[in-house]
């Protein structure tokens, strides 16, 4: 990373302020973040409190704006709302001086995303507030809208002169929502429709996960220590397990998810990043071209993934924290036939020096058990087991290590230890390290950091165009193989539960089980 200060987590927005300001290298130029999709739920609960808290730490440029854009007219509510999902983000009180002078700062314009006229006026709209805040032209705009607008809005910006310098040392940046296309060929052709309009590095594809601080400090805990990198590898480590568990089901978004499944809607992106975090060999430097490069080469080296290597499910109804809750096929707009997977696992092998060997088995699903997402790193067994059968669990336990990512955010290591007594009983215990116990509570949601870097040009922590394209090439043929081949046993795992019994029988193969969490 190029800043050593990660936002949010870590530090007291104090502190932060003072790191940055003192270097200050991180504070963008005077510029209007333009958000399309402004009534999405997205701008009120993540993105306008994540601004609010870059500017109570003095990372926003003095000279700034925000505009929304929507096609309905909500001018009068807008920045009200706003400053509600302001105050309910955290981190701020009514009371708070900085507020006001913020929430003057939030407009509104409203436009259909495939209008002509609008877009022109949208045009004057930002010229004009350039000459009243200062803004000089530089631009964020974040296309928090719908898939199939993604390719629209940035041709008719481009069409009416939105997306190019005029003058030397502007920008013109353009953040884009996932999901990033939903197989290989619409990946490829929204990259290409893009493209045609931006220039790649005006492009910020954003992937939520690498917001996370826990997700960023897998390359703090790597590369940022001596002790760990020398055993990170197929000499030491026997597996890696990757889970994205969540206990929500699709909370209303039936159509959306009919479509997604757990494959396309978290696998493929979210798991992959953090799969990329965890393998990659150690870059350079923390230029963004040098991450991007060796995450890069991880996705290559993953061999083609035969669908025996797969599992999918889907829930029945089921009890989920003590409540009763209706299975898939019965949610709000969802087919009483659906074959839509809401969970999918599959092994990963990644055929490169370093992994040649080591499975990475990776699961994502809806209505698990819990909430959590795990990297759990499992090491290989001492050469001679001196004290097998004496174990309370009659094996000696492997050493392992646990990356919680969320919740309870935190690293634990494994190890056995003597059981104090007369005889030489091992018992696996824990050494554990909790973000909230070393850094306390942060009211960052992560968008801080995500926005901040977007305003100043830095990709380190966005996907780029054939990242995208390699990690859509490895899954598409598995989409295919079960698109062609329809589940029978659908639903097969109940909600609550940790999935279905296929995923577990992908690790029985190899005489492995997955990790409890
Ligand atoms: C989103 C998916 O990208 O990630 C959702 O569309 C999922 O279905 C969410 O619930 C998970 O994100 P987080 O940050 O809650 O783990």
């Amino acid at each position: 990373m190029p800043n050593e200060a990660m936002s949010g987590a870590g530090q007291s927005l104090t502190e932060q302020q003072t790191i940055d300001t003192k270097k200050g290298e991180r504070v963008p130029d005077p510029c209007i973040v333009v958000i399309f999709g402004a009534s999405g739920d997205l701008t009120k609960r993540k993105l306008l409190p994540a601004l609010f808290h870059l500017e109570q730490q003095n990372l926003l440029p003095e000279d700034f704006a925000v505009v929304g854009v929507a096609r309905r007219d909500l001018s009068a509510t807008f920045a009200p709302d706003m400053q509600d999902g302001i105050l309910k983000g955290g981190g701020v009180d009514a009371g708070d001086s900085a507020l006001k002078p913020f929430v003057d700062r939030i407009k509104y314009f409203a436009t259909e995303f495939d209008n002509d006229e609008g877009f022109e006026r949208l045009k004057a709209f930002l010229a004009d507030l350039d000459k009243q805040n200062g803004t000089k032209g530089n631009r964020l705009f974040y296309l928090a809208v719908a898939p199939e607008f993604f390719a629209d809005i940035a041709q008719r910006l481009e069409k009416h002169g939105m997306t190019k310098a005029t003058e030397p040392g502007q920008w013109i940046n353009v953040i884009i929502e996932k999901p990033f296309g939903t197989d290989l060929a619409s990946a490829k052709t929204l990259n290409a429709e893009l493209n045609k309009v931006l220039s790649e590095n005006q492009i910020f594809r954003i992937d939520h996960y690498l917001a996370k601080e826990t997700v960023q400090n897998i390359l703090v805990f790597r590369f940022g220590n001596g002790i760990f990198e020398p055993v990170w590898n197929r000499n030491f480590i026997d597996h890696v397990e990757i889970t994205a568990a969540e206990s929500i089901g699709i909370e209303g978004r039936g159509p959306f998810y009919e479509k997604a499944g757990a494959l396309r809607d978290v696998l493929q992106n979210h798991v992959m990043e953090v799969l990329s975090f965890v393998a990659m060999e150690p870059p350079d430097s923390f230029a963004s071209d040098a991450v991007r490069t060796e995450k890069l080469k991880v996705w290559k080296a993953i061999e083609p993934i035969p669908v025996e290597d797969t599992a999918r499910g889907q829930y029945a109804a089921g009890t989920v924290d003590g409540q009763k809750v209706i299975g898939y096929r019965q949610e709000d707009r969802v087919s009483q036939e659906s074959t839509t997977e809401t969970y999918a696992a599959m092994k990963i092998q990644i055929a490169n020096w370093r992994w040649a060997g080591v499975p990475f088995y990776i699961r994502a699903g809806k209505r698990l058990a819990e909430r959590v997402t795990e990297v759990t790193v499992v090491f290989k067994q001492p050469p001679l087991h001196l004290f097998k059968g004496n174990d309370s669990n009659t094996t000696v336990s492997p050493n392992v290590l646990k990356i919680r990512i969320q919740p309870d955010e935190g690293i634990t290591l494994m190890f056995g230890a003597k059981i104090p007594g007369p005889t030489t009983n091992v018992k696996p215990v824990e050494m554990h390290f909790s973000y909230a116990d070393a850094f306390g509570k942060s009211s960052a949601n992560g968008y801080e950091r995500l926005l901040l870097d977007a305003m100043l040009g830095d990709g380190t922590l966005f996907a780029e165009r054939e990242g995208v394209e390699t990690t859509w090439a490895l899954m598409t043929p598995v989409l295919e193989a079960w698109a062609n081949n329809p589940p029978k046993d659908f639903p097969n795992y109940d909600a609550g539960s940790w999935g279905p019994g296929c995923s577990d029988d992908l690790l029985a193969k190899d005489g492995r089980k997955w990790f409890k969490l």
